[in-house]
C-alpha cells in the first residue's frame, strides 16, 4: 500500500488532533512533518513531534498532503503559504475560512459531497465546526424533504476558539473557584459561568449578524448545493471545553415526519440517533467528544410552520468540526485515485 508524506502548518488545537487522529486512524503516513511559527520538539501523547518553521513554497517539496490549522487573515498561514504549497504538487486541506468560497476551491464533507473533489486544484477546503456538525443529519433529511429554511442557534465550545480560550475559561473557574478577580482575554466578556452571544467579528456581507453566523448559511449552500436554501442562525459560546452543540428549526418542501427522519438517520453514515426524551436521552457535547459521529435527538415536528422539524445535534467541533473531516477528505482522495 502506497504510503503519504504528510505535513501540517499548525499545532494548537486542531493541530493536535491532526496529530493524534492520524494515528488513531492509521493513515497510511510514510513522514509527518509540522510547521508553525518557531522551532520546537512538542510531546503529544508522549511522543515528539518535531516542529518546524515553512519558509516558502520550497518548504512544502515532496510533501503529498499538507492540513493547514494555522491562523487565518491576510498575515495567516493558509493566506501566505497555501497556494505556493499547492503549486509545488502538495495537496492543501484547509481549516480556515480564507478560500471556502473561492468557486475553485472544493468545500467537502466526505460523507456528503465526495464529488466536489474531482477536477481539484490541490487546494481543499474544511469547512466551519458548526457547518459540519449541523449538516451531517441535514444533508440526509435534504435528500429525503429537500431544506427550505434553518433556523439553528449554537451552543459552542471555547476549544472553537484554539488553545488559549480553552486556559482562559480554566483560569477563570479556577479564579472563581479561589475568589480571585477574573480575567479575559480572549473573549470580549467573562465566559465562566456565561454565555456570549458574539462569534467572530461582525459580517461585512449580513448587517447585524456575526462572521459565524454568516458562514453558516453560505458554507450549507454552497455543500449541499442548493443555493434556494435560506438560514438564519444564532451563533453563541457557552462555557463549554469541548463539543459544538445546535438547536434546528428545519422547513421542508415535503412533509416529513419524526419516525421518518430517526429511520432515515440511523442508517446514516457520521450520525448516531440518540433520541428518547422518556428516559432523558439526547446529545450532549460531553458525550460528543472523542466520537466520529454527530449525535442527533430531541427530533420533534416543528409545529410552527408546514413541514417543519426541529432537533439537536451535538459533535466535536475538534474533529468531525476540524481535524477528523480533514483527513477524511485526504482518505477520500486516495480512496478515489485523486492523489
Ligand atoms: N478549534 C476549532 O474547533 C476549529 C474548527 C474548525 C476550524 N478551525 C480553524 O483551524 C485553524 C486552527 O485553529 P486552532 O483552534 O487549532 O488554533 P490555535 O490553537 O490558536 O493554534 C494555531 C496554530 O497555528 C500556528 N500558526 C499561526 N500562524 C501561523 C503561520 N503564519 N504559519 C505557521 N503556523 C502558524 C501556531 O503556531 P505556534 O504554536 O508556533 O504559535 C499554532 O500552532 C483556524 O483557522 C481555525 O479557524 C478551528
Amino acid at each position: 500500500m502506497k504510503k503519504y508524506n504528510v505535513c501540517m502548518v499548525g499545532i494548537g488545537a486542531v493541530g493536535t488532533e491532526i496529530v493524534r487522529l492520524l494515528r488513531k486512524r492509521n493513515f497510511p503516513l510514510a513522514q509527518l512533518t509540522a510547521f508553525a511559527t518557531r522551532e520546537r520538539t512538542e510531546m503529544i501523547d508522549d511522543l515528539p513531534v518535531d516542529v518546524k518553521v515553512a519558509t516558502g513554497p520550497e518548504s512544502f517539496k515532496g510533501y503529498d498532503f499538507a492540513f493547514f490549522a494555522g491562523t487565518e487573515g491576510a498575515k495567516g498561514a493558509s493566506k501566505t503559504l497555501g497556494w505556493g504549497a499547492a503549486e509545488v504538487g502538495c495537496c492543501v486541506v484547509d481549516n480556515g475560512d480564507d478560500f471556502r468560497m473561492d468557486p475553485k476551491v472544493p468545500l467537502c464533507i466526505p460523507e456528503i459531497n465526495p464529488d466536489a473533489l474531482k477536477n481539484h486544484q490541490n487546494f481543499i477546503a474544511n469547512p466551519n465546526c458548526s457547518t459540519a456538525i449541523a449538516l451531517m443529519p441535514l444533508y440526509a433529511l435534504h435528500r429525503e424533504a429537500k431544506i427550505k429554511r434553518i433556523v439553528c442557534c449554537t451552543y459552542q465550545a471555547v476549544s472553537g476558539s484554539g488553545g488559549a480560550a480553552i486556559r482562559e475559561l480554566e483560569n477563570q473557574v479556577r479564579a472563581w473557584a479561589a475568589g480571585q478577580p477574573i480575567v479575559h482575554e480572549v473573549y470580549p466578556a467573562q465566559i465562566a459561568f456565561n454565555v456570549i452571544a458574539q462569534i467572530g467579528s461582525e459580517a461585512k456581507d449580513l448587517p447585524g449578524y456575526t462572521s459565524e453566523e454568516a458562514k453558516l448559511g453560505r458554507e450549507t449552500r454552497k455543500i449541499l448545493g442548493d443555493d434556494s436554501i435560506r438560514v438564519a442562525s444564532t451563533c453563541v459560546r457557552v462555557p463549554v471545553v469541548n463539543g459544538h452543540s445546535m438547536a434546528l428549526h428545519v422547513e421542508f418542501h415535503h412533509p416529513l415526519s419524526p419516525e421518518r427522519a430517526r429511520e432515515i438517520l440511523s442508517t446514516t453514515a457520521g450520525v448516531q440517533v440518540v433520541d428518547d426524551l422518556s428516559k432523558s436521552v439526547f446529545p450532549t457535547p460531553l458525550d460528543a467528544s472523542g466520537k466520529y459521529d454527530a449525535l442527533v435527538g430531541r427530533i420533534r415536528p416543528d409545529t410552527s410552520v408546514e413541514n417543519g422539524l426541529s432537533l439537536f445535534v451535538s459533535g466535536d467541533n475538534i474533529w468531525k468540526g476540524a481535524a477528523q473531516n480533514a483527513i477524511q477528505i485526504a482518505e477520500k482522495m486516495i480512496e478515489l485515485g485523486l492523489k
